[in-house]
């Protein structure tokens, strides 16, 4: 195992822990969604459903949070793990809410329960994209 793929193996298994916490009770849909930093702090949080639905939060949201609360501010590379067959991406707000703290080249995991299935970095998930640069001086950010 390169020391790559044990950066990649923390963030699957932080993911997977809070996976186990997702609180899913309408769409039954766990998520769990880790975050290393650029600092090499790691921040992990699941999905947070609400019967007033559009109250919920993503488990990217939750993770982004949890970083910025924590005086972090850049992402270095993220994992995500869902349920089923098919690859549990970011929706396109949090895929949105990322790019904010992310470098156009970070890389995004993306795993079911058996390990990553594929791979994307921040601008193919979200190419063309908007960010902080359209609006902020450099030295602001
Ligand atoms: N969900 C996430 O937490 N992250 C994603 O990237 C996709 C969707 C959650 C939101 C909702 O609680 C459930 O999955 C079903 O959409």
């Amino acid at each position: 195992m390169t020391p790559d793929d044990r950066q990649v193996q923390v963030l699957f298994e932080a993911a997977k822990a809070v996976q186990a916490n997702a609180y899913a009770p309408y769409s039954h849909f766990h998520v769990g969604a880790a975050i290393r930093t650029t600092s090499g702090a790691v921040y992990a949080s699941c999905n947070v459903e609400n019967a007033a639905y559009p109250q919920g939060v993503c488990a990217e949201g939750g993770a982004l949070s949890m970083m910025i609360s924590a005086g972090d501010r850049r992402v270095a590379e993220v994992l995500v793990i869902g349920e089923g067959e098919l690859l549990c991406t970011p929706c396109g707000g949090c895929r949105q809410k990322l790019r904010e703290f992310a470098d156009l080249d970070v890389l995004v995991h993306v795993a079911g329960p058996e390990g990553v299935r594929r791979t994307f970095t921040i601008d193919e998930l979200l190419p063309a994209s908007f960010g902080p640069g359209h609006l902020l001086d450099p030295t602001e950010a």
